[in-house]
Parts: C-alpha cells; structure tokens; sequence
C-alpha cells in the first residue's frame, strides 16, 4: 500500500514580475481571443447538439468565451447508459490502477494544465488570479492526491482473525450509478464530486452548473488526458428538471454526491423517497448545501483580528462560498475599533474585471444572483432597522458587480442575519458585554443551518463556554481566525442541519460512503 505521500500543492502568488503571472496572463489573453465549442462527453466521445449557449465572463457579459451544447432527456439517458455499460471493467480494475489515473489528474493539474483551469475559472466564474490558484489548481490537486491516500487506507482497513477464522472485508462499489451534480462556486468541487466516487470503483454520471461549465470543460480534458477509460465519468448538460426525471426514477441509480442549494437537495431527498420502491439498494445521499457562517466575537478579542476576518471571510470571492461569514456578532467595547479597520481595509479592495490581477473583488456569477443580492441590499438601505457601515452600491451594466456591503443592524434576527445570501454582504449586531451567554444561544438559534463558525477571544474561560454553547452550530469551527479557507488534508469540510449530511469532502468519511462492504468469513 505505498502510494505517494499526500502533500498540499504549494500556491503561486502571482505577484508582479513573476514568471507564473506572466504565463498565467497569457493563458487569459489566449482564451479571451477565440471562442470555444464545448461538447457534452458520453461515453468517452464528444457530444454536441445544435442548441449552442453562450458562455460569458460575469465580470463582462458581452464577451463571448464560446458556446456550450445543450442536451436533453436523451444525453442523461445515452450518459446512464454508458455509466452501466463501463461498470463491469472499471470496478474490476485494481485499486492501483484507479489510483494511478488519479494521480496522474493531479500531476496535469499541477502542471501543465495549471495556467488553462486558472484561466478558465478567472474568465468563466470571475474569481482573481489568487483564488482560483486556491480553488482550481490546489485545492482540486489535494482532493485527488488526499483522496488516493484515504482510499489506500480503506482498502487496507481489516477486522481482526482468530485462529482457525479468517475475517475479511471486500470494499465493494456502490450497485449501479452514481450522481455527481455539482456547484458553480468551487471548480475543485465540481472535480471532487465525480472523481471521489469513481475512485472507489463506481461509474458516474455528471451534471455541473451551466455556470461552471467553461471551466468543466477543462477538467474533463484532464481526466480523459489522465486515462479515465470511457463511460467512467459522463458529462451532461441538461436542465434539473429533465435530468432528475430520469436519474431518480431509474432503478440502477446508486447515489448521489451534491454541492448546492439546501432546497434543491430537500426536493432531491424527497424525490429518491418518492422512488424508494424502484432501488435495488437504498441510495447513498451525500450532500454539502447551505451555510449563515457567524463571526462571534468576545470581549478580549483583538479588533484588527476581528476586521480581517470579517472582511476576507465575507468578501473573498464575492461572498459565494457556503463558509462565507455572513453575520457577525460584535461586543459594543470592540465596536468602533472594528468599524474603523473593517472600513480602512475595505478602501483597499479593488473592484473589476479579473483580467486586471489588482482587482480583488470581481463580479457576482450571473444576473439572477446579482438581482438576488441586490434586492437584500436594497430592502436593507429602506429599512429603519438597518445602517449601511460600508459599501452598498451594485451596477450590471458591464459586469454583474456588487459592493462588498457591510450592514448593522438593531435587530439580530433582521432578514440578512438569518437568511443565506450567497453574495458579499454580512450583518453586524452589536451586543451588550454582560450579554455573551444569551448572545451565543442567539448565534445557536437564529439559523437553520450549520457549517462554518468562528469565535474570537483572548480568554480561555470564554472560548471554553463558547465551544460548548456552538457545539452543534457548525461542522467547521475556527478559533481565532476566519471560518473560510479549510484545507483539504487539513480541515476536512462540511457541515449539519440545514448545511448537508456533514460526510466531509476530502476525507475518509466521505469516500467510505461510496462503498458497500462484503465482510467475508473463511473458518478452516
Ligand atoms: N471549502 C471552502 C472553504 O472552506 C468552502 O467550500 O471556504
């Protein structure tokens, strides 16, 4: 079982003058100057139709990357299909063989691919060259050289024998297909998802966002590069509507792995209990969905501490992660001190396209996102509950660009502290010292979900009580720093409640949930 040692992929900073930029800058200009025609894949081949959707930047919405096909019920079905078809061969293929592919998709990543996947998440999901290094290049390479690691773990994982006895456990694949239906927000997400399961011996058919696909694109070229043989994974780009209609109904369907919405993910549960009479086996459901991340704050925290991690967990990335800060809870000694750093360092974000690296804060995905955003904005500036401390403007005209928009509020179950936004504000609520207790039940209490959390003290006592009171209000709880940024080998991720089935990503948990064990026992 020696498989290379997991190690995180160092990041490129990108910093003016260096090689990296430059090299990165001319894989921008490359694919802003031709438009692509980017196929489904099915079956190891290339699947195109004649219903052609343009793909733009957010950050520039008449420009023209290239044009998507669009399928239908008839590519989910031909994707179904060639997931059964390829099952046989690739579950019986050895463990090594499945990890090495793998591995090799890490290594493409890593290197030769590394500028084209940063390129096309920069342009396709308007994120700066810095975070789509983190996303696109190392995080989806620690997913898959991590997970390669874990699945050597599982495999070698046996029970215990007694003379005369052998115990042995087989870790089978899941029966039938797996579901991969996955997020614009993370490109390593949308490559965790599929591979995660495939791993594990399971074929997979694969829906993304229509949002993401530009960057999809690039990480199917990866995988077919790396020699994943064909039916293996299937690449569709079908509405949900149609392609649930199929996939649930369908007998084979063995599971599904999902990054999105907390209410698509309740109509899907719903949806494979409507069905639960067609399945061979009952379907794993694994799903990461969303977050109302808090920043709680005591009175002996640092200030300073408390306005980075307000405004790098709230904006980095326009807000769109589910760990994204998104409320925060200030004690009144601490308050003016972190007004004035959270407003300080805010004149310091760069608003723009991402093709100007100097631009920390680009454009929302897409319009309906803007319009969402927007109108929580809005309601907020009308609202006698509410003050604007920072930000609070937002333009579509060339780019779908909001102000980061920090609110405060004397109502701490106002509609931004308790609903997910998915965009870059956050709701401050400033309490009383004497208060902390009843502050934390609030934190516990005002939403419906729970994945990330951080709580900022100097005092022990205080952190003490804090870790109790949130004990079931988040999956991913930070001390002392922002609750966004978890690492894959680091801090496994996910959360509880409204925020998903908590399995994990990158993590043991997780891939032991795309296997059925057959415990075997041999007496002699
Ligand atoms: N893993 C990301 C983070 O921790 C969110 O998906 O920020």
């Amino acid at each position: 079982f020696n498989v290379p040692v997991a190690k995180n992929e160092p990041i490129n900073s990108y910093a003016p003058g260096t090689k990296e930029r430059a090299s990165l800058q001319a894989a921008i200009a490359e694919a802003r100057s031709k438009q692509i025609d980017v196929p489904m894949y099915i079956n190891g081949e290339e699947v195109r139709t004649d219903k052609k959707v343009p793909m733009s930047p957010p950050h520039d919405h008449q420009h023209i990357l290239g044009y998507f096909s669009e399928g239908d019920a008839s590519h989910v079905q031909a994707s179904i299909d060639a997931a059964l078809a390829a099952k046989k061969d690739w579950a019986a293929m050895s463990w090594e063989n499945r990890a090495s592919i793998f591995l090799k998709a890490a290594e493409l990543i890593a290197g030769p691919y590394r500028d084209k996947i940063n390129a096309a998440t920069m342009l396709g999901q308007s994120k700066n060259a810095f975070q789509a290094e983190i996303d696109s290049a190392c995080e989806i390479v620690d997913f898959l050289r991590f997970n390669v690691q874990y699945m050597t773990e599982i495999y070698k994982q046996q029970p215990d024998s007694a003379a005369g006895i052998w115990n042995r456990v087989e870790q089978r694949p899941l029966e039938g297909f797996v579901f991969a239906l996955t997020p614009f927000n993370f490109t390593a997400i949308a490559g965790n998802l599929p591979t995660a399961p495939a791993m594990m011996g399971n074929t997979v058919v694969w829906k993304p966002a229509y949002t993401q696909i530009y960057s999809a694109n690039v990480l199917m070229e990866v995988f077919n590069e790396a020699g994943v043989p064909p039916g293996v994974i299937n690449l569709f780009y079908v509405d949900g509507p149609t392609a649930g209609d199929i996939i649930f109904k369908h007998k084979d369907f063995g599971g599904i792995h999902f990054t999105g919405s907390t209410a698509v993910f309740q109509h899907i549960w719903k949806t494979i209990g409507e069905n639960i009479y067609n399945y061979r086996s009952y379907p794993r459901i694994v799903g990461e969905t969303g977050g109302k991340d808090f920043i709680m704050v005591h009175e002996s925290a640092k200030a300073k501490q408390v306005a980075t991690a307000i405004t790098r967990g709230a904006f980095e990335f326009q807000g769109q992660k589910c760990s994204a800060a998104s409320r925060a809870y200030i004690p009144s000694n601490l308050w003016e001190d972190v007004k004035k750093y959270v407003q300080e360092d805010l004149k310091t974000f760069k608003m723009g396209g991402t093709e100007d690296f100097s631009n920390f804060i680009n454009a929302v995905i897409d319009e309906k996102a803007f319009d969402r955003i927007a109108k929580y904005i809005d309601e907020a500036k009308a609202s006698d509950k509410v003050e604007v401390i920072a930000g609070g403007n937002h333009d579509k005209s060339k780019g779908y660009f909001v102000e980061p928009t920090v609110l405060l509020t004397t109502d701490p179950k106002y509609t931004t502290m308790c609903e997910e936004i998915f965009g870059p504000v956050i709701t401050i609520y400033v309490y009383e010292p004497n208060d902390y207790e009843a502050t934390l039940k609030l934190v516990d209490e005002t939403s419906p979900y729970a994945l990330t959390g951080a709580i900022f003290s100097q005092d022990r006592y205080a952190l003490e009580v804090a870790v109790k009171a949130l004990e079931q209000s988040a999956g991913n709880f930070y001390i002392n720093d922002k609750p966004t940024g978890a690492v894959v080998g680091q801090q496994p991720f996910g959360g509880a409640r409204g925020s998903g089935t908590n399995d994990k990503a990158g993590s043991m948990i997780n891939l032991l949930r795309w296997v059925s064990p057959r415990l075997i026992k041999e007496t002699f």
